[in-house]
């Protein structure tokens, strides 16, 4: 279906389940899983209600937590250019494994983030 915002199109349901796919992903990542607590259920609580008004859903994380000031949340975290990487990879496997997400939701959900997740890289490569 087209019309309404992309959480419209998603639903609370296939959301839900995109995020624990995401970060199982993500607890199984070489580059990523150090820099994440072991238990991510807080995490994942506190992005699905980020994701739901990002996209276009009930703004749950500012009533939960206020202004999310992503960028100043992520900068006691190392996130190099390949973290960041890895991340949107975890993202769009993610999203590949959702199958009650369409290919064009994917693709437009898929977009945005690689925004986002540009704004989150705060230390460049390190090594040789
Ligand atoms: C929290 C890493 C991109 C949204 C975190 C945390 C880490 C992290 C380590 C802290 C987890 C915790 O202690 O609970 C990364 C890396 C990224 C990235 C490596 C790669 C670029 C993004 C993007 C978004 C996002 C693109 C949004 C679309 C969030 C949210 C939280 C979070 C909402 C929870 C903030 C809070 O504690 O209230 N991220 N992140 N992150 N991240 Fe990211």
């Amino acid at each position: 279906t087209a019309g309404g915002t992309l959480y419209d199109r998603i639903g609370p349901e296939a959301l839900a389940d995109l995020v624990a796919r995401f970060y199982s992903l993500v607890a199984q990542d070489p580059d990523l899983a150090p820099i994440f607590p072991a238990d991510l259920t807080e995490t994942a609580e506190k992005q699905l209600a980020f994701l739901t008004g990002f996209l276009g859903g009930p703004p749950l994380y500012h009533e939960r937590y206020g202004h999310p000031r992503l960028r100043a949340r992520h900068m006691p975290h190392v996130i190099t250019p390949t973290r960041g990487r890895a991340w949107l990879a975890c993202m769009n496997a993610a999203l590949r494994a959702t199958p009650s997400i369409s290919q064009a939701n994917a693709q437009e959900f898929y977009a945005a983030l690689t925004r986002v997740a540009a704004q989150m890289v705060n230390t460049p490569e390190s090594g040789p």
